[in-house]
């Protein structure tokens, strides 16, 4: 007889799995045996993905299409997924973007998106969901930040203070879940493979200049294997973790240049 897979039983909800990370992280739960439901603004990239996946490690995998960015997306999303009599396990809240560049000049409704999907529509979600995970005692929240998240952005200001917000969120619920069996990991990449640089325009900034990018695959495992560990927070590669540790070390000033340096123009 088969092994019971880790994940049989539960589902997971991945936000941003059209492309990239999230796809990624799609897969590894897919692989434990998680049934999937899929959510971004591309249907037919999407559906490709469920497919895909469903088929490759014979989960259930269900897509809902809609734009997270929106107000009261998050409750529309859980809404649907509950008139379809599906629950969620695990949550992941991958979907996000950035831009860089000045403040002055940029566009609002860019820099206000922002702040909606990579912060307002991932607040919503968990607290949609997170009374149900202390309840069952299992489950958790697998958010993905940045390495941005540890010091502020210029010339990506509000990028970066999402992403310190999904930080400090994230560790803030690990302790408040603490013995409960419920899990939260905050998954923090460097620069990864995926469109989201095209989108954030870093490719044209110093910021490409710093090595190769990860893999978007390798980058989802180890954030999956530090939620199934209950690891609070997981930045990705060596070089990644050092920055991250050295930052709150220099003199504030000297952290700010640094950063205005490298998000500068090429
Ligand atoms: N790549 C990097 O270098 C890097 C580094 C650190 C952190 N991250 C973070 O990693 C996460 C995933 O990014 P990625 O690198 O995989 O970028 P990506 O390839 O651009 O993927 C972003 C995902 O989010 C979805 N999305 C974007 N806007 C949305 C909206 N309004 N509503 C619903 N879904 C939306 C996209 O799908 P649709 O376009 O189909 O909606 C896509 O599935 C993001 O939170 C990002 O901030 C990325």
């Amino acid at each position: 007889m088969a092994r019971k897979r880790k994940g049989e039983g539960q589902t997971a909800l991945v936000t941003g799995a059209s492309t990239g990370i999230g796809v990624d992280l799609a897969e590894c739960f897919a692989r434990d045996g998680y049934d999937l439901i899929l959510t971004a603004r591309s249907e037919a990239l999407l559906n490709e993905v469920a497919e895909r996946l469903a088929a490759t490690h014979k989960v259930k995998a269900a897509t809902v299409a809609l734009d997270l960015g929106r107000q009261g997306a998050g409750r529309k999303l859980a809404d649907e997924i509950a008139s379809r009599g599906l629950s969620v396990d695990v949550l992941v809240n991958n979907a996000g973007y950035g831009t860089a560049g000045a403040l002055d000049g940029s566009d609002a409704a860019e820099q206000l998106g922002m702040v909606d999907l990579n912060v307002r529509a991932l607040t919503e979600l968990t607290q949609i969901y997170w009374p149900q995970m202390l309840e069952k005692k299992r489950g958790g929240v697998l958010n993905v930040a940045s390495t941005a998240a540890f010091q502020p952005g210029p010339l990506m200001a509000v990028y970066y203070a999402s992403k310190a917000f999904v930080l400090s969120f994230s560790e803030a619920l690990w302790r408040e879940a603490l013995g409960t069996g419920v899990h939260v990991s905050c998954l923090c990449p460097g620069p990864t493979v995926s469109k989201f640089r095209e989108r954030a325009g870093t490719g044209k900034t110093k910021l490409k200049n710093l090595g190769t990018p990860m893999s978007a695959e390798s980058v989802a495992r180890m954030g999956y294997r530090a939620f199934r560990k209950n690891q609070r927070v997981m930045v990705t590669g060596f070089r990644n973790r050092m920055l991250a540790r050295l930052g709150p070390f220099l003199p504030r000033k000297a952290l700010l240049n640094t950063v205005h340096n490298i998000q500068s123009p090429a």
